[in-house]
């Protein structure tokens, strides 16, 4: 049977996230020998956002897509290269008129994948269009080019996840969850042939809150004032995604394997 391999990473954070991804992306090429990777790049700079120079550095190590989520407008660079590169992905159902795409298809090793990114709706704030409806519309339409599709469901809650899991069960090769940048133990393959984790986890520091330094979240929590966020730095770390093995006519899931490398050394 002809198969495909692809990694999906989870949110990378800050500079300590980017550092992780630099040293383990070739690592994990060696490992698995994957035909696509995408990368959830929305927390890429400073912790929020990404900027063009991340992007071009990305590709360079073999990132194929970067996918984001509610931070993607943080840093303002990015938006011309939006505008002219769809290999990263702003999520698919923002407004009509919004810079970018929420989809690309890529051809790699003799296949064409395409790859959605959209984005809850429960506990996100303000955020876009109907993400099932969107997904459905998509999804219709890349079925025509292929059937090695993986959908980016960047949302907070775990139904409104799991729904998409189910909704598209069958129609595409994968739905993972990003977001929440913990690891969720639930990497399975739906009925209809379709990989799914609630979500991902994070490229970051291990003993953070998802990615940042923990006091001024607890003072948050604790006093209800702002805060400013910082990317924490220090080690341990931990990586975290998974890898799909697909069949490559059917564009059935036949495995899952979660990635969650935790490195204790600290990084240069
Ligand atoms: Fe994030
Ligand atoms: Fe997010």
């Amino acid at each position: 049977m002809n198969t495909v391999k692809v990694i999906l990473l989870g949110d990378v954070v800050g500079e300590t996230g980017r550092k992780l991804l630099r040293k383990n992306l070739p690592l994990f090429k060696e490992l698995y020998k994957p035909d696509l990777i995408i990368v959830n790049g929305e927390n890429s700079a400073h912790g929020k956002g990404i900027t063009p120079k991340i992007a071009e550095e990305w590709q360079e190590l073999g990132v194929d897509v970067i996918t984001t989520g509610n931070h993607v407008w943080d840093k303002q660079e990015i938006i011309p290269y939006l505008k002219e590169h769809t290999h990263v992905l702003r999520p698919a159902n923002y407004p009509e008129g919004c810079p970018g795409v929420g989809v690309t298809t890529i051809t790699k090793n003799g296949h064409t994948f395409g790859v959605i990114n959209v984005i809850g709706r429960v506990f996100m704030g303000m955020h876009g269009d109907c993400p099932f409806r969107k997904v459905e519309e998509l999804v219709t339409e890349l079925r025509k080019e292929t059937p090695l599709i993986f959908v980016d469901f960047h949302a907070e809650a775990t139904s409104e996840k799991l729904g998409m899991g189910y909704f598209l069960e069958g129609k595409v090769s994968a739905v993972v969850g990003t977001h929440t940048h913990i690891q969720t133990a639930d990497a399975r393959i739906l009925p209809g042939g379709t990989a799914y984790i609630t979500d991902l986890g994070m490229a970051g520091s291990l003993n953070s809150m998802i990615g940042v330094t923990k006091d001024p979240i607890l003072n948050r929590f604790l006093y209800q004032m702002p805060q400013r966020h910082e990317v924490a730095v220090d080690a341990p770390f931990v990586m975290s995604g998974v890898v799909v093995t697909v069949d490559a006519q059917t564009g059935k899931a036949l495995k899952i394997e979660s990635i969650y490398k935790v490195d204790e050394d600290p990084l240069d």
